[in-house]
């Protein structure tokens, strides 16, 4: 494959234009879709073209700029109602991942609270404050690799779940942020990259990203996770997350409690990587988190192969919860972050 070239940003804010890099076509075709209204970004979002939780914040944020630019003949109230909707139709396109209404309820405050008295003032607020929130993830991402780099030891051998890489976010990533980080300062250490079933994420975009960026990179099938863990290959699990409450338990991709209580076993220190828009201080723990239930059809075919009998039951929950006692550190931009984690969360992100 040639690597050459530049990619397009996971998402891209041009002239007024939204992109999204398409990811349910990676790694074989590299197409950026234009979003040309509110409905194509929501679909986009379930879809997952569009993924991983930063990027969902990012994408909603641009989304509502999107809905309401052609809304700019409206009274200021009436901008107000229909930036609210916008924000809640946006909102409803995927629940588990708490970065979207963070990111949503964001411009909707800061254009509420503005004072502001036309649409069109609002709108250029609006796009200001998306154009912020894409920024500082950039920036929130350098900080994570920073706080991260120094636990990947030289000849190392790290597994992640999923991507929580540079796809997932406007910059290096957040589980991935270590990984590259280390790797410019520049120790030699292996990657293993569960392919995560059903829709591949780390097979189709984590492996492919490190391999593209020169990383030393595995790809496994998620079951051979304890199989690898068992030979000694494993000094330490990275992932990322879509939610972390204020007990510390966090929500990530479907299969990540499996890798967490594995490395418990194997006596493997167990990270979670987060931006400060993940976590979600109004959730008290996991429980009381909403799971995503997405189609059969992601388990029962593997792309466009029917792979099991017709009416079959089939469970697909998109996460699952880890709770706190298995993970060894948060790594925040703001630092690592040990048990216990209410009060630290609380001292770090509380308002
Ligand atoms: O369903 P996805 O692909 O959006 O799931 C993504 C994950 O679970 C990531 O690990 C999480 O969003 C963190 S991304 C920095």
């Amino acid at each position: 494959m040639n690597t050459s070239f530049k990619l397009p940003g996971t998402v891209e804010w041009k002239n007024g234009e939204l992109y999204f890099l398409d990811q349910t076509l990676l790694p074989l075709e590299i197409i950026s879709e234009k979003q040309e209204n509110a409905e194509q970004v929501w679909d986009s979002i379930k879809r997952l073209k569009v993924r991983g939780a930063p990027a969902i914040g990012i994408a909603g944020a641009y989304g509502l700029a999107v809905g309401m630019r052609n809304k700019l003949r409206l009274s200021a109230d009436g901008f107000l109602k229909e930036l609210a909707r916008c924000a809640e139709y946006l909102n409803s396109s995927r629940p588990t991942a708490v970065n979207l209404s963070w990111a949503l309820k964001r411009i909707v405050g800061r254009v509420s609270e503005s004072g502001l008295d036309s649409a069109e003032a609002m709108y250029r607020l609006l796009v200001t404050e998306a154009e912020l929130i894409h920024a500082e993830d950039r920036a929130i991402c350098e900080g994570i690799g920073r706080h991260g780099a120094g636990l990947i030891k030289e000849e190392a051998g790290v597994l992640t779940h999923c991507n929580a890489g540079s796809l997932a976010t406007s910059g290096i990533g957040t589980a991935t942020a270590p990984m590259y980080t280390a790797h410019a300062e520049g120790r030699r250490f292996r990657v293993f990259s569960d392919e995560t079933r059903p829709l591949l994420q780390g097979a189709r975009l984590t492996s492919w990203e490190l391999q593209r960026a020169g990383l030393d990179v595995t790809l496994i099938c998620d079951n051979m996770a304890a199989s690898v863990m068992a030979k000694g290959w494993i000094n330490l699990v990275i992932v990322g997350t879509d939610r972390v409450t204020a007990n510390g338990d966090v929500a990530n991709k479907i299969g990540t409690l499996g890798v967490a209580v594995m490395a418990k076993h194997f006596g493997i220190p167990f990270y979670v990587a987060c931006p400060s828009s993940t976590v979600d201080l109004a959730t008290a723990c996991g429980a009381d988190i909403e799971i995503e239930e997405r189609d059969a059809e992601e388990v029962t075919s593997f792309g466009e192969r029917r792979t099991a009998p017709e009416n079959i039951k089939v469970c697909n929950p998109a996460f699952d919860v880890t709770p706190n006692e298995l993970i060894t550190g948060i790594i925040t931009e703001k630092g690592i972050i040990k048990a216990p984690y209410g009060e630290t969360l609380v001292r770090l992100f509380g308002k």
